[in-house]
């Protein structure tokens, strides 16, 4: 198939690109960017800024799928202006690519990125695709970007919106962060270490997204999250256990964090406990589903 991505040059876009590249499929990157190309069969890039409507637009018609991720980071403070980033990335982005579609004659699929943030911060409730959405910044702007995407539907498109959980690869994304605290001997619970913590392999996750692909039966709102989440203290535990670091700093206090990072610190502090009811009802198989061994293989 001929696959049309946005943030293809990203830290899930490059690993996706390789896998369907593996898969035998055609991909287009579109990128604001004409650096860090590389040249492989198979792979071509668009130029262009997602969130303005262009001419990137009309390479849109001559593929059979598209998947969405582009998306200014998260991992920010938060203010007036970075919060208008992270949504008009996300919202815009998505708009222009609807827009795009509807032009084109041909049936597209589009796959969206979208995130657990959809449900807000809960506490122990385990959250399927069915559960009520959240009311914090991140919640809404998930909301807004889901919204976009189903505009879709109307022009009869498949639309699959992947709530992506929080991404554990190597060279990239929270781990890379968090690797680099236990390095120092400074790994420790954050906050009361209760909150759950729903997270997916990339290598995982670029098999569900192939998996999306091809299952033609799927739309619709997909968790796409490990089956077996883990609170914040298991996973500090289970992260020291495989680096050989110790653990036995005391939690730094949620109002410490709060102080530093502000509204952003509930990102460590509070969290969701998100489980792929979808996933796991059409047997797609999880070769990372626990914690310990995906950190294991990771590191
Ligand atoms: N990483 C996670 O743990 C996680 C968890 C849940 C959901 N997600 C979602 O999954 C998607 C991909 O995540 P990722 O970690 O791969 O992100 P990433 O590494 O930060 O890459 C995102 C891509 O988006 C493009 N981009 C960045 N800022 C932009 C802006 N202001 N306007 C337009 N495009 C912009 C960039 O492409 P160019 O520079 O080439 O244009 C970049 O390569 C994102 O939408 C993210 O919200 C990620």
């Amino acid at each position: 198939m001929k696959v049309f991505i946005t943030g293809g040059t990203g830290f899930l876009g490059a690993a996706l690109t390789e896998g369907l590249l593996a898969e035998g499929h055609s991909v287009t990157i579109l990128s604001r960017s004409s650096r860090n190309r590389f040249l492989k069969m198979g792979l071509a890039y668009c130029e262009g800024n997602p969130t303005k409507s262009g001419p990137w637009q009309e390479e849109v018609s001559s593929h059979d799928v598209v998947i969405n991720l582009a998306g200014a980071s998260i991992f920010r403070t938060w203010n007036d202006k970075s919060k208008e980033a992270i949504r008009n990335s996300r919202i815009l982005t998505t708009r222009n690519l609807v827009d795009a579609i509807g032009q084109s004659p041909k049936n597209i699929t589009l796959l969206s990125g979208s995130a657990v943030g959809y449900y807000g911060f809960r506490d122990e409730e385990e959250l399927d695709e069915n559960s009520s959405p959240g009311h914090d910044f991140l919640a809404e702007v998930v909301q807004d970007w889901e919204a976009e995407a189903r505009r879709a539907e109307e022009l009869g498109v498949r639309v699959v919106l992947c709530r992506i959980g929080v991404i554990l690869g190597r060279d990239g994304g929270a781990l890379s962060k968090m690797i680099s605290v236990f390095k120092w001997g400074l790994g420790s619970p954050l906050g009361s270490g209760k909150q759950w913590f729903s997270w997916i392999s990339l290598h995982d996750l670029v098999n569900i997204f192939l998996f999306l692909l091809e299952n033609k039966t799927f739309s619709g709102p997909v968790n796409c999250t490990s089956p077996h989440p883990v609170t914040n203290r298991e996973m500090t535990q289970a992260l020291g256990k495989v680096l050989h670091r110790p653990t036995i700093l005391p939690p730094v206090p949620a109002f410490l964090l709060k102080g530093v990072l502000g509204e952003f610190s509930d990102v460590f502090v509070k969290g969701q406990k998100v489980l792929p009811r979808k996933l796991l009802q059409d047997g797609f198989v999880f070769e990372y589903p626990e914690i310990e061994a995906a950190l294991a293989h990771l590191v």
